[in-house]
């Protein structure tokens, strides 16, 4: 019930100047976020490295100006820069959202962030890790699949995010598995119409069921993104089924989510990868993250009583 105005919220510039100037700000991320900067996240960072997989995210979207975006380009280097100098490229890749690199400008902003992406793909194969390219609202999904073909001729291990609630997924689940694509299946955290999306929660789980079925018989390498034990019970069976080994697949966390069921899995020799935000541009992040759970809302609300 309260999913949708917290997700309603997460867009809204109000929310976001009340609660992202707030005093409590801080503590109050600490949770799903490791840092507000690469300095302040990295003890984490290199701590989840020792027994876990991790892809980063400097945290920022919906860029509205090229200045902005060159801006992104520039924390992304800089990071993958330093995952080469520290040693942990080899364990750490990143992840990064289109509309952070200006796919929504009014003028060629498709160009502009598949050019921008291209250079951070670059600084990634220099470093020796790889990138994944987040998924937004429907409306992106055409574009973001666009580029992500394109940056693959180039970089075949650019990742690609599909989301189980959207209708079309299966059939893109086929596309990307007949490309070979290495592809991260979400169920999706975005508001979406029902035109486009399944909005009933056991439908987006069938169809998770479904492509990760495609992803595990065809040629993918699916990184499955879930926190939800059924999901990971089935599309452990699924990988089995299909032949696959624990290194042919990987599964996928977020900071700050079931901490102890990453290491379980990591422990049993899964390929275990924890997606770690940092940086200051958290709110719409942290907002999706608190419309997931009520418990984080009972959790958020509780901080703005006790501070
Ligand atoms: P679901 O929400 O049904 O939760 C199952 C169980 O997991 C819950 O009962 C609870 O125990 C636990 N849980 C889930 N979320 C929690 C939370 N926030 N706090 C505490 N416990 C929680 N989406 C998108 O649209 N585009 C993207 O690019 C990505 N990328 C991405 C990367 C990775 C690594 C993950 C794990 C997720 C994403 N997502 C995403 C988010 C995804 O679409 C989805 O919103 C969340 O993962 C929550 O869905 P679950 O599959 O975990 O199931």
């Amino acid at each position: 019930m309260l999913r949708r105005p917290l997700l309603a919220a997460a867009r809204s510039t109000r929310c976001r100047q009340l609660i992202e100037h707030a005093p409590f700000a801080s503590a109050l991320i600490e949770r799903f976020v490791a840092g507000q900067n690469l300095a302040e996240a990295l003890p984490a960072i290199s701590a989840l490295a020792q027994d876990r997989l991790v892809t980063l995210d400097h945290l920022g979207e919906d860029v509205t100006d090229a200045e902005t975006a060159e801006d992104t380009v520039q924390a992304y280097t800089q990071l993958l820069a330093e995952l080469d100098r520290t040693g942990l490229a080899e364990r750490v890749e990143v992840s990064v959202k289109l509309s952070a690199l200006g796919q929504a400008l009014p003028q060629d902003g498709e160009r502009i962030a598949l050019a921008n992406a291209r250079r951070i793909c670059a600084a990634a194969q220099d470093a020796g890790t790889t990138v994944t390219l987040d998924m937004e609202d429907h409306t992106t999904t055409d574009s973001t699949l666009d580029i992500h073909a394109k940056l693959r001729a180039d970089y075949p291990w650019v990742g690609a995010v599909v989301q189980s609630y959207l209708r079309r997924t299966e059939q893109d689940c086929r596309d990307l598995a007949a490309a070979g694509a290495r592809v991260r299946l979400c169920k999706g955290a975005y508001d979406e119409p029902a035109s486009v999306a399944y909005r009933n929660q056991q439908d987006v789980d069938r169809s998770y069921v479904r492509c990760a079925r495609v992803l595990m018989q065809g040629s993918a390498y699916p990184m499955i993104a879930t926190h939800d034990p059924r999901l990971i019970g089935i599309t452990q069976a699924l990988a089995v089924e299909s032949g696959r080994g624990l290194e042919d697949f990987e599964f996928q966390m977020l900071y700050g989510v079931r901490d102890t069921e990453q290491r379980r899995l990591a422990a049993a020799g899964n390929r275990m990868r924890v997606y770690v935000p940092y940086g200051q541009e958290w709110y719409g992040y942290y907002m999706r993250r608190i419309a997931e759970r009520p418990a984080n809302l009972a959790f958020f609300l509780r901080s703005l009583v006790t501070r």
